[in-house]
Protein backbone atom coordinates (compact mmCIF):
# COMPACT_ATOMS: atom_id res chain seq x y z
CA UNK A 1 0.00 0.00 0.00
CA UNK A 2 1.19 3.59 -0.51
CA UNK A 3 0.89 5.74 2.79
CA UNK A 4 1.32 9.22 3.58
CA UNK A 5 2.31 10.52 6.87
CA UNK A 6 2.66 13.37 8.68
CA UNK A 7 3.24 15.23 12.13
CA UNK A 8 3.56 18.60 13.62
CA UNK A 9 6.93 18.80 15.99
CA UNK A 10 5.29 17.37 18.87
CA UNK A 11 5.35 14.17 17.04
CA UNK A 12 8.26 14.23 14.72
CA UNK A 13 10.14 11.55 16.63
CA UNK A 14 7.05 8.84 16.50
CA UNK A 15 6.34 10.18 12.89
CA UNK A 16 9.50 9.11 11.85
CA UNK A 17 9.71 5.34 13.49
CA UNK A 18 6.39 5.04 12.32
CA UNK A 19 7.08 5.95 8.87
CA UNK A 20 10.43 3.50 8.66
CA UNK A 21 8.46 0.80 9.90
CA UNK A 22 5.91 1.10 6.99
CA UNK A 23 8.83 1.19 4.81
CA UNK A 24 10.22 -2.26 7.10
CA UNK A 25 6.64 -3.60 6.26
CA UNK A 26 7.56 -3.06 2.62
CA UNK A 27 4.74 -0.17 2.28
CA UNK A 28 5.75 3.15 0.26
CA UNK A 29 5.88 5.79 2.35
CA UNK A 30 5.23 9.81 1.34
CA UNK A 31 6.80 12.17 4.47
CA UNK A 32 4.51 15.28 3.91
CA UNK A 33 6.56 16.64 6.94
CA UNK A 34 7.35 18.20 9.17
CA UNK A 35 10.68 17.65 8.97
CA UNK A 36 12.46 19.56 11.59
CA UNK A 37 11.70 20.40 15.45
CA UNK A 38 10.67 24.19 14.39
CA UNK A 39 7.10 24.69 15.97
CA UNK A 40 4.55 23.86 13.09
CA UNK A 41 0.84 24.18 13.10
CA UNK A 42 -0.57 20.81 13.28
CA UNK A 43 -3.87 21.65 10.27
CA UNK A 44 -1.52 21.81 7.63
CA UNK A 45 -0.04 18.47 8.02
CA UNK A 46 -3.04 16.93 8.58
CA UNK A 47 -4.89 19.09 5.37
CA UNK A 48 -2.22 17.48 3.01
CA UNK A 49 -2.50 14.11 4.06
CA UNK A 50 -6.37 14.23 4.34
CA UNK A 51 -5.12 15.35 0.45
CA UNK A 52 -3.19 12.84 -0.75
CA UNK A 53 -6.05 10.10 0.43
CA UNK A 54 -8.52 12.33 -0.86
CA UNK A 55 -7.42 12.41 -4.22
CA UNK A 56 -6.18 8.64 -4.32
CA UNK A 57 -2.71 9.83 -4.47
CA UNK A 58 -2.17 7.59 -1.50
CA UNK A 59 -4.10 4.81 -0.11
CA UNK A 60 -3.93 5.51 3.52
CA UNK A 61 -3.02 7.87 5.95
CA UNK A 62 -1.14 7.85 9.32
CA UNK A 63 -1.10 11.52 11.23
CA UNK A 64 0.41 12.07 14.59
CA UNK A 65 0.34 15.23 17.05
CA UNK A 66 0.99 15.27 21.12
CA UNK A 67 -2.55 14.00 21.10
CA UNK A 68 -3.72 12.68 17.68
CA UNK A 69 -6.93 14.82 18.20
CA UNK A 70 -6.20 17.94 16.61
CA UNK A 71 -5.26 16.02 13.58
CA UNK A 72 -8.55 13.86 13.34
CA UNK A 73 -10.32 17.11 14.04
CA UNK A 74 -8.62 18.91 10.48
CA UNK A 75 -8.21 15.28 8.38
CA UNK A 76 -12.22 14.62 8.97
CA UNK A 77 -13.28 18.71 7.13
CA UNK A 78 -12.16 16.35 4.24
CA UNK A 79 -15.43 14.58 2.14
CA UNK A 80 -14.44 10.50 1.98
CA UNK A 81 -11.67 10.93 4.85
CA UNK A 82 -12.48 8.95 7.97
CA UNK A 83 -9.63 9.33 10.44
CA UNK A 84 -10.00 7.71 13.74
CA UNK A 85 -7.64 8.61 16.97
CA UNK A 86 -6.90 5.02 18.12
CA UNK A 87 -5.25 5.03 21.92
CA UNK A 88 -5.31 1.32 22.23
CA UNK A 89 -5.57 -1.72 19.70
CA UNK A 90 -9.16 -2.54 20.50
CA UNK A 91 -10.46 0.59 18.75
CA UNK A 92 -7.91 0.41 15.74
CA UNK A 93 -9.19 -2.77 14.99
CA UNK A 94 -12.98 -1.48 15.00
CA UNK A 95 -11.75 1.88 13.04
CA UNK A 96 -11.17 -0.65 10.49
CA UNK A 97 -13.56 -3.31 10.85
CA UNK A 98 -16.17 -1.24 11.68
CA UNK A 99 -16.04 1.83 10.32
CA UNK A 100 -13.29 1.42 7.49
CA UNK A 101 -10.78 4.11 8.89
CA UNK A 102 -8.30 5.70 6.19
CA UNK A 103 -6.63 7.71 8.01
CA UNK A 104 -4.99 6.78 11.40
CA UNK A 105 -4.26 9.31 14.45
CA UNK A 106 -1.60 8.42 17.01
CA UNK A 107 -1.07 11.09 19.84
CA UNK A 108 2.97 11.12 20.35
CA UNK A 109 2.22 12.51 24.49
CA UNK A 110 -0.22 9.67 25.09
CA UNK A 111 1.40 6.98 23.57
CA UNK A 112 4.72 4.57 24.28
CA UNK A 113 6.45 4.35 21.08
CA UNK A 114 6.09 0.30 20.73
CA UNK A 115 2.48 0.51 21.95
CA UNK A 116 2.01 3.04 18.69
CA UNK A 117 3.71 0.66 16.33
CA UNK A 118 1.58 -2.58 17.75
CA UNK A 119 -1.89 0.11 17.03
CA UNK A 120 -0.14 1.09 13.50
CA UNK A 121 0.03 -3.16 13.06
CA UNK A 122 -3.31 -3.68 14.02
CA UNK A 123 -4.88 -1.29 11.79
CA UNK A 124 -3.24 -2.56 9.33
CA UNK A 125 -3.93 -5.87 9.42
CA UNK A 126 -7.80 -5.37 9.83
CA UNK A 127 -9.99 -5.78 6.74
CA UNK A 128 -13.19 -3.19 6.46
CA UNK A 129 -16.33 -5.75 7.69
CA UNK A 130 -18.02 -3.95 4.76
CA UNK A 131 -22.10 -5.73 5.15
CA UNK A 132 -24.57 -3.59 7.53
CA UNK A 133 -21.52 -1.05 8.16
CA UNK A 134 -21.46 -0.13 4.51
CA UNK A 135 -25.04 1.57 5.33
CA UNK A 136 -23.67 3.29 8.58
CA UNK A 137 -20.60 4.37 7.06
CA UNK A 138 -22.26 6.04 4.11
CA UNK A 139 -24.52 8.31 6.31
CA UNK A 140 -21.28 9.54 7.99
CA UNK A 141 -21.09 11.68 4.78
CA UNK A 142 -23.83 14.72 4.87
CA UNK A 143 -25.57 14.96 1.71
CA UNK A 144 -24.27 17.66 -1.28
CA UNK A 145 -24.83 20.99 -0.23
CA UNK A 146 -25.65 20.17 3.81
CA UNK A 147 -23.11 20.58 6.21
C1 LIG B 1 1.08 21.02 19.99
O1 LIG B 1 1.51 21.58 21.17
C2 LIG B 1 -0.23 20.26 20.22
O2 LIG B 1 -1.27 21.14 20.46
C3 LIG B 1 -0.54 19.36 19.04
O3 LIG B 1 0.54 18.49 18.84
C4 LIG B 1 -1.75 18.46 19.12
O4 LIG B 1 -1.75 17.70 20.29
C5 LIG B 1 -3.05 19.06 18.82
O5 LIG B 1 -4.09 18.37 18.80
Amino acid sequence: MKFAVASDHAALTLKNRLRDQLREWGHEVEDLGTHGPESVDYPDFAHAVATAVQQGRCDRGVLVCGTGLGMAMAANRHRGIRAAVCGDVFSARMSRAHNDANILCLGARVLAPEYAIEILKMWLDTPYEGTRHVRRVAKIELPEGQS
